[in-house]
């Protein structure tokens, strides 16, 4: 999927508050606070920005310093163009910093990975766009079909453009900062926001079209489930939103302990960045709070869903879709949890990425299952 190769491959996070320089980002409390069993783990953790120390999709966002969209298609050929296009990397900030001592082989690598990722993105627009204009063209679509074609088509090449603007934040020269080059964790933010957003609009589309409506009495208790149900989706949604954030600051490295944060409830840096607002959006402290908040909220209002769903007389497949998201939901807090306390393996921190699409995913289902049938 376009949203999330994309998000993927661009998930670095900016200056840490914690003022900290050098390549080895983790905050500099925080390394007081992982304690002597956090040394491996954040030796690892610390490599990682390196793109030769570790392979992960999220290093290489930046290694491609242009962006057209028939042009860039064609990679380097030859030694020469190879050699021009290195150079150009060689002028920004994160060859700069990081990866002074990178080979013409080495570039090669992480170049390789950031071309099939914005590749793929080209794959998956060209698959809204050709079969919308054949159908389009064959008068296969009703008029409110036409309508949420366009939007969705719009929806993709917003997510490209987007996907651009984010990668450009981290090109940015910034004359007293040290650290590592990172996408701005707001165009991240937003970045994963709109491809959520193009996820589910397409998923609710294609089960509008595809799942066979209920009939379902209109009672009190039902249209009280289903509002329900919208809120729950809806607080899916800001979890996974705030999830970005945790990701962009790497705030997922401040607070490795659960469920207190360190020896407290609520940590006492929580509002140190002036004026307060800051703190929702640049103190990682707060950042990965407000994740643990809302996580622990999102399946929190899934078991009441779940409890509340069971008063209610509901076809098989509506149980169905309630009982899955409860599980889904379980499952996902228990990989975050423990994405925090093994200091966020790439594989376990990809997994409860994927979790939260799953997630969001079956709260649609629900929501499908439970809409109004058209009178
Ligand atoms: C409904 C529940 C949850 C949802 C939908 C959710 C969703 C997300 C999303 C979308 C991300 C960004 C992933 C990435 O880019 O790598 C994220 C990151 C993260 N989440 Fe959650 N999350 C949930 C619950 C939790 C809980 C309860 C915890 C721990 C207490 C947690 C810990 C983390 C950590 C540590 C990261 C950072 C991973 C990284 O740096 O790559 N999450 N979450």
């Amino acid at each position: 999927m376009l949203a999330e190769a994309s998000y993927f491959g661009s998930s670095m996070s900016k200056t840490s508050p914690h003022a900290h320089t050098g390549p080895c980002r983790t905050p500099s409390n925080a390394r007081t606070r992982l304690g002597a069993g956090g040394g491996p783990h954040r030796a690892a953790r610390c490599r990682a920005p390196c793109p030769r120390g570790r392979p992960r999709l999220t290093e290489s966002g930046l290694s491609m310093v242009d962006w057209h969209l028939v042009k860039g298609m064609k990679p380097p050929r030859t030694q020469r163009e190879w050699e021009a296009e290195f150079r150009k990397y060689q002028q920004f900030p994160e060859f700069k910093i990081l990866n002074r001592d990178m080979t013409l082989a080495e570039f090669k690598f992480i170049w390789y990975m950031e071309y099939s990722h914005r590749m793929w993105g080209r794959l998956v627009g060209l698959a809204y766009i050709v079969p919308a204009a054949y159908f389009w063209r064959k008068g296969w679509l009703s008029r409110p079909m036409k309508g949420c074609v366009l939007a969705l088509c719009g929806l993709v090449c917003f997510q490209g453009l987007l996907g651009w603007y984010m990668v450009k934040s981290g090109l940015e020269e910034k004359p007293d900062s040290y650290d590592i080059p990172r996408v701005s964790q707001y165009r991240l933010a937003a970045h994963l926001g709109s491809a959520l957003v193009l996820y589910s609009a397409s998923l609710w589309t294609g089960l509008s079209l595809l799942l066979p409506q209920h009939k379902l009495p209109e009672t009190h208790q039902l249209l009280r489930l289903r509002r329900f149900a919208h809120g729950t989706t809806a607080l899916i949604f800001l979890t996974a939103l705030s999830g970005a954030f945790v990701a962009g600051l790497d705030a997922g490295l401040v607070y490795n302990s659960f469920p207190k944060m360190g020896e407290r409830w609520i940590p006492d840096d929580l509002l140190a960045f002036s004026p307060v607002l800051k703190n929702i959006f640049e103190n990682p402290t707060t950042v990965q709070f407000d994740h643990r908040v809302l996580g622990i909220a999102s399946v929190s209002a899934i078991t009441a869903l779940y409890l509340f769903s069971r008063k209610v007389p509901l076809p098989r497949r509506a149980r169905i879709a309630v009982t899955s998201l409860l599980a889904v939901a379980c499952l996902q807090v228990g990989l975050g949890i423990s994405t925090l306390l093994l200091y966020v393996p790439t594989p376990l921190a990809a997994t409860h990425q994927s979790g939260s699409l799953a997630l969001l995913s079956t709260a649609l289902w629900l929501l499908s299952e439970l809409r109004r049938a058209p009178k």
